[in-house]
C-alpha cells in the first residue's frame, strides 16, 4: 500500500484556542463594527486572517533568539543575517528592516517622486499605499486569466508582457523607478510566477533599461512551484531555483513575516552598492542604524535560520500540501474559489456564492463575517474594502474579484482544523440563498481603510 503524505515535522510546544457560541460571536463581532481585523484573538477558534508572522517557529530559530547579539552596531547577527541572505539569495548589499512595508517605505522614500509610475502583476495593498500616497501610479499589469477564478493554469499570478511593454514604451523613462513583480501573487489568489515570466520581465526591464524589483514575501512557495509544475525544474533543489530567480532582480523587498518564518522582520536587498549606500539615510531615519534596522539581534538570527529552513523542499512540501487539502474538501462540496489553490491560502469566491448581496454592500466582506459566525474562524476581504477609492476621483473601485482569503500559517494548525474550516463554509454555503444584505461604511481611514473600517449591517 502506498503511504498517505504526512508533515515533516512532529510538535514540541503547543498553544490552547477556545471554542465560542454563536450568540457570543454575535455580540463580539458587532462590538468589532463588522470589521474581523477588530476582533480580539481570543474571540477566533482558527485564524486565517492571515500567515503572515502567524507561523510556528522550529526548535533552530528559537535556539537561535538566545544567540542574538544585541550590539547596537555590527552585531554578529546582522552578519549571520548578510550571509544567509547572501548565501541564499545572491544579493550583497541589504537593509533589515521591521517588516516588509517598511522595506518598501525605505526604498520608495529613496527612489519614488510625485508623477513617478512602477507597474507590476497586482501589487500587494501596503506597496500600492506607498506608491499612491507619493502621488504615483501603479498600473497593473497582471495576465488577465488570474481573474477567472475556474481557470486551471499552473502560473496564474505572472506578468502580462503586452501590458508591461506598453507601459514602458508609453512612459518617460525618468519616471519608472522600477517594474515590481511579487512572488507569489497575492492578491491574485497567491498564485506562482513562471521562471520564463521572471527571466522575460527581466529581459524588457534590461531593454527598457528599468530596474526590477522582486517583491518577495513569498519566494520560495513560488519556487516549489517552478520546481513542481515548471519544465526543466523538477531535478533542481529550491535553493538553486532560488538562485536563479534572483540573478534577474537588481532589488528585493522582504516580509520576513512569510517565508523566513519569523513572527517579525524584514529586509531590502540591492545587487548595486550606490541604491544601497542612498536608502540608508532613509532606514537611519525611520527603521534604525543600517545594521539592525528596525530588528533586534536575536530576530535576524531565528531570519537567518528561517531563510535556510523555508527554503527546504520538505518545509515548504508540507506546507503547500496543506492548502492544497483545504481546497479539495472545499471541492468535495462544491465551492467555487480561486484555482488552483494557492501557496499560501485559499481564496474563496464569494461573487459566486453570494450571488443576492449587491456589489455595493461588500460581498466578499458579508462572507467572511457569515464564516465567523458560523464557526469563529477568521478570514479577510479581498475585495472592494481592500480595493479602496481611486485616489484621483475618490469613487469606490470595486475589482472584478470579490474574494475571502484564508490564509494557513505555516506549521500551526492540523489537518483537522482543515476539515473545520471546510465544513463550516459548507454551511454557509447550504444557507447561501438566505444571504441577501450586507454593509455599509459608516467610518474610513483616507488611505488602506480596510484595516480600521467600521460597517453598520443592512437589511
Ligand atoms: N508584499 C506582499 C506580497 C505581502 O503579502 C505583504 C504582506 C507585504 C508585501 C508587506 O509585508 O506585512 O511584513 O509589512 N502581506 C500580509 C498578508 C500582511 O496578510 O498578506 P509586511
Amino acid at each position: 500500500m502506498e503511504l498517505p503524505f504526512s508533515e515533516s515535522y512532529r510538535i514540541k510546544m503547543v498553544e490552547p484556542i477556545r471554542k465560542s457560541t454563536r450568540q457570543e460571536r454575535e455580540q463580539w463581532i458587532k462590538e468589532a463594527k463588522y470589521n474581523l481585523f477588530m476582533l480580539k484573538s481570543d474571540h477566533v477558534f482558527i485564524d486565517l486572517l492571515t500567515d503572515s508572522g502567524t507561523g510556528a517557529m522550529s526548535d533552530k530559530q528559537w535556539s537561535e533568539l538566545m544567540l542574538g547579539d544585541e550590539s547596537y552596531a555590527g552585531a554578529r547577527s546582522y552578519y549571520k543575517m548578510k550571509a544567509a541572505i547572501k548565501d541564499i539569495l545572491g544579493f550583497d548589499y541589504f537593509l533589515p528592516t521591521h517588516q516588509g512595508r517598511a522595506a518598501e517605505n525605505v526604498l520608495f522614500s529613496t527612489i519614488v517622486k510625485e508623477g513617478d509610475v512602477l507597474p507590476g502583476n497586482s501589487h500587494f495593498d501596503t506597496t500600492k499605499g506607498h506608491i499612491e500616497y507619493r502621488r504615483a501610479f501603479a498600473p497593473d499589469c497582471t495576465i488577465d486569466a488570474a481573474a477567472d477564478t475556474q481557470l486551471q493554469l499552473p502560473f496564474k499570478g505572472e506578468m502580462d508582457l503586452d501590458k508591461l511593454e506598453k507601459v514602458l514604451r508609453e512612459t518617460p523613462h525618468e519616471k519608472i523607478p522600477c517594474v515590481v513583480l511579487t512572488i507569489t501573487n497575492n492578491t491574485a489568489g497567491g498564485q506562482p510566477v513562471s521562471m520564463k515570466n521572471i527571466r522575460d520581465v527581466s529581459a524588457l526591464c534590461r531593454k527598457y533599461d528599468v530596474k526590477l524589483l522582486l517583491d518577495s514575501a513569498r519566494f520560495a512557495e513560488n519556487a516549489y512551484f517552478i520546481k513542481t509544475r515548471e519544465e526543466g525544474y523538477a531535478d533542481k533543489t529550491i535553493k538553486e531555483i532560488v538562485k536563479e530567480i534572483y540573478s534577474y532582480a537588481d532589488i528585493m523587498t522582504m516580509s520576513s513575516k512569510k517565508d523566513a518564518i519569523v513572527n517579525m522582520g524584514g529586509f531590502v536587498a540591492f545587487k548595486d552598492e550606490e541604491l544601497w549606500k542612498k536608502c540608508q539615510m532613509f532606514c537611519v531615519m525611520n527603521e534604525g542604524f543600517i545594521t539592525y534596522g528596525g530588528m533586534s539581534g536575536r530576530d535576524m538570527n531565528a531570519l537567518a535560520q528561517g531563510l535556510d529552513e523555508g527554503t527546504e523542499f520538505d518545509t515548504l512540501e508540507t506546507r503547500i500540501k496543506q492548502v492544497e487539502y483545504l481546497g479539495k474538501k472545499l471541492d468535495e462540496y462544491g465551492i467555487p474559489y480561486q484555482r488552483p489553490a494557492g501557496g499560501h491560502a485559499i481564496f474563496v469566491d464569494a461573487k459566486q456564492i453570494l450571488t443576492r448581496v449587491p456589489k455595493e454592500e461588500f460581498i466578499a466582506q458579508t462572507l467572511g463575517v457569515e464564516l465567523y459566525l458560523e464557526a469563529g474562524i477568521r478570514g479577510v476581504e479581498i475585495g472592494s474594502i481592500l480595493a479602496d477609492r481611486d485616489p484621483v476621483t475618490r469613487e469606490n473601485r470595486y475589482p472584478r474579484l470579490e474574494l475571502l482569503r484564508l490564509a494557513i500559517p505555516r506549521r500551526t494548525y492540523t489537518n483537522n482544523h482543515m476539515d473545520v474550516i471546510a465544513a463550516a463554509l459548507k454551511n454557509v454555503y447550504d444557507r447561501r440563498e438566505s444571504i441577501t444584505r450586507g454593509y455599509k461604511i459608516t467610518y474610513e481611514a483616507p488611505v488602506m481603510r480596510h484595516f480600521t473600517v467600521e460597517l453598520e449591517k443592512l437589511g
